[in-house]
């Protein structure tokens, strides 16, 4: 049996010995390297820009700015990661921005002539507080199919006449994705043609965008990747600096890389947008949830419309009568934000389960003990039947393997030595998205199994488990089975994003696999021990099969994953820096392909929770209008020393509902429930209540 089986990464070796290929090692002859400028002023004009001594530089092949830049094709809205393209005019709206482009022949000199590039700037005035202009809020239509505004029952009523109430306001921190790859684009033209290699999360997307901004059709345009390091979110949509690697190439004739630096990951492809968000609860003195509404606040820009889903959860969280959500949008003078990591529930159920601890101590009852009594058996948010969700065990035995019982209800009530020690518990809850797929399989004469699929590998564990599926079906060992993915030239698969590749690229590769095992046996295979003799013996190099993953839009059942997260804390009261020593998360997701690929990604995710509980803040200089610290010393994520034990267990249950493989997503649902978990163990340790993430030590002083 290949699926369930907790095989090793299939790329794993490749990874570790330095063989595996990122876009910036791939070899070019005569390449050229650009490198951006950008803007240091967060709102201005361009009166001039001197690009004299720059272009003089030796090595220097052109410096590129508004001035000569010839324009992209018109294009707005998603794929795209913000609607203004880049040098196309004088007016600067987000520091960072492009304002050139100088291209050598070697990086070295590339970046030296950067600095040569010299702008004056007629500056206007600007704002990158959002908090300060709640008052000029907006409402914007959200991505995908989703209302920013919510309404079930009559929040207002019930609010009124509840027993308990609970109106509180929480916030969370801009943060940024931070991966280990900085984002690459190599752009090589030939006869008309152009081959884009990307660090992207989404080839297909890239193609879309890329083809629309050089006006060429998308045959005209391949984008392939063999490896990226991390994507997080930032390389799903498309942003200025592939399109400026794409222009350049064109116009010099010569291939041209473009890597962005560690600073410029900071200002070049969005970023997690701060959130305010404020949760009205209202209760029965019993427990039962009569009320909930959850207003958000989130931090835009002028340069695109991405406005964060952070009630989506809330929306479907718990068995509640009255249920309203709003999302508002304040634009400021910064780059457009993107989905990071946990993005929708991930930033939301921040304020949502924190809520429901303050509530449960309202109400002296049990935090876990409040969740179950107002589980959802039904989607409260349209009433549907969940397709599967085993919450209930998670809760089960997530308490069990942590020992949630030993937890005395009172705060400041459990010690060890100097310790003060606090448990706290969340729930997780992300929606299962589906997108159409596929995936072509095909079997050689020496029965070698051949799986193509555009997907992209970026460090999810997608490179092992598509060809498990495939081994699965037709019965073979996975060694037998081959994978080529990264390219625009197989058939597509969707961006790997929102959790979707081995429930949705999966399905298409087991459709393709089932397809070609009927082809098999209707040649005559009895058994997998029969496929080479029967491709030999009709005489055909190979038997190739189309798969097929087509979601219907809508779904007579709920779709979403589960988690229950468990969180401990120690902190010494002296020096008040929580450490998290345990998180146990047991998760409902449906079928587990790879039980290890997928502790893997959650062990990643937890990690990702107490990086956003404890240390994840891109602090902004409001004065002048930045990012005050634009690399891995200013920005922290958690290191192997912030990290306890990690305890994960998942409950098992096939949702062929959701789709065939019966697997619903996991990545983004790891980082889900763990800032909350971990907010509520540090209450629960200190007795002081923090509603802004990372808890920072003067807030425990
Ligand atoms: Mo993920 S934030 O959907 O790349």
């Amino acid at each position: 049996m290949s699926i369930g089986a907790a095989i090793d990464r299939l790329e794993g070796a490749e990874k570790v010995t330095g063989q595996a290929r990122y876009t910036a090692d791939i070899p070019m002859k005569g390449v050229l390297h650009a490198v951006i400028v950008g803007s240091t002023r967060p709102h201005a004009r361009i009166a001039s820009i001197d690009v004299e001594a720059a272009q003089a530089a030796p090595g220097v092949i052109r410096v590129f700015t508004h001035l000569n830049t010839p324009k992209f094709g018109e294009i707005s809205g998603l794929p795209l990661g913000q609607d203004l393209l880049p040098l196309q005019g004088d007016l600067v709206l987000y520091e960072g921005q492009p304002i050139a482009l100088v291209v050598a022949r070697s990086l070295e000199t590339a970046m030296e002539a950067a600095r040569l590039v010299k702008p004056v700037y007629r500056e206007q005035p600007f704002e990158t507080d959002f908090s300060t202009g709640l008052d000029r809020a907006e409402t914007r239509p959200m991505i995908f199919f989703w209302e920013s505004d919510s309404h079930v029952g009559d929040t207002t009523a019930t609010w009124r006449d509840s027993e308990v109430r609970l109106k509180q306001t929480y916030r969370t921190a801009d943060r940024h994705h931070c991966t280990l790859e900085p984002s690459a684009t190599l752009a090589v033209w030939r006869r008309g043609k152009l081959a884009l290699f990307d660090s992207v999360q989404g080839v297909i997307d890239a193609r879309t965008v890329i083809a629309k901004a050089m006006r060429l059709d998308p045959g005209q345009v391949r984008v392939k990747n063999d490896f990226v390091g991390g994507g997080f979110g930032c390389k799903g949509w498309v942003w200025p600096h592939q399109l400026l690697a794409a222009m350049a190439a064109r116009e010099l004739g010569r291939p041209v890389k473009l890597v962005l630096t560690r600073a410029q990951t900071f200002t070049s492809h969005g970023y997690q947008p701060a959130s305010i968000q404020t949760l009205a609860i209202s209760a029965r003195k019993d427990g039962q949830l009569t009320g909930i509404r959850h207003d958000s606040f989130l931090a835009g820009s002028y340069v695109g419309n991405h406005i964060e889903g952070v009630g989506i959860g809330t929306r479907s969280l718990y068995a509640c009568s009255s249920i309203s959500t709003t999302h508002r949008l304040v634009r400021v003078h910064r780059g457009d934000p993107t989905p990071m990591r946990a993005p929708l529930e991930g930033i939301g159920l921040v304020a949502a389960e924190i809520a429901m601890d303050e509530l449960a101590y309202e109400l002296r009852m049990d935090p876990l003990a409040l969740r179950l009594r107002n589980y959802a058996e039904v989607d409260p948010s349209d009433g549907k039947p969940f397709s599967s969700k085993k919450l209930r065990e998670c809760y089960e035995q997530g308490a069990a393997r942590f020992g949630w019982s030993r937890r005395s209800f009172e705060p400041r009530s459990m010690r060890d030595g100097r310790d003060l020690v606090g448990y706290g518990m969340a729930t997780a809850l992300f929606s299962a998205f589906r997108v159409p797929s596929r995936a072509r399989v095909s079997i050689d004469t020496q029965g070698v199994v051949l799986v193509e699929t555009s997907t992209q590998e970026i460090g999810t564990g997608a490179r092992t488990v598509l060809p498990q599926i495939a081994a699965e079906v037709l019965g073979i060992p996975v060694e037998r089975v081959r994978l080529t993915w990264g390219d625009t030239d197989l058939p597509p698969a969707p961006m790997t994003a929102g959790s979707v590749t081995t429930g949705s690229a999966g399905s298409a590769v087991y459709d393709g696999a089932l397809k070609l095992k009927q082809k098999l046996a209707a040649a005559g295979a009895k058994s997998p021990a029969d496929y080479a003799k029967v491709l030999r013996g009709s005489n055909v190099e190979k038997l190739t099969a189309d798969g097929v993953f087509d979601p219907p839009a809508e779904s007579p059942k709920a779709l979403f994953s589960f988690g229950a997260i468990f969180a401990e804390v120690r902190i010494d009261e002296r020096i008040p820096i929580p450490r998290v020593s345990r998180i146990v998360g047991v998760y409902s997701a449906g079928r587990i392909i790879n039980p290890k690929t997928a502790r893997s990604q959650m062990i990643g995710g937890l990690t990702w929770g107490i990086g956003q509980a404890l240390l994840e803040h891109s602090a902004m200089d409001h004065r002048l209008g930045r990012f005050l610290s634009k690399n891995l010393a200013g920005y922290l994520v958690p290191v192997n020393a912030d990290v306890g034990q990690i305890d994960v267990a998942f409950i098992e249950e096939p949702d062929l509902e959701v789709n065939p493989v019966g697997a619903r997503g996991i990545g983004e649902l790891g980082a889900i429930g763990v800032g909350a978990a971990i907010a509520n163990a540090v209450f629960h340790a200190t007795g002081v209540r923090v509603r802004e993430l990372p808890i920072r030590p003067e807030m425990l002083m």
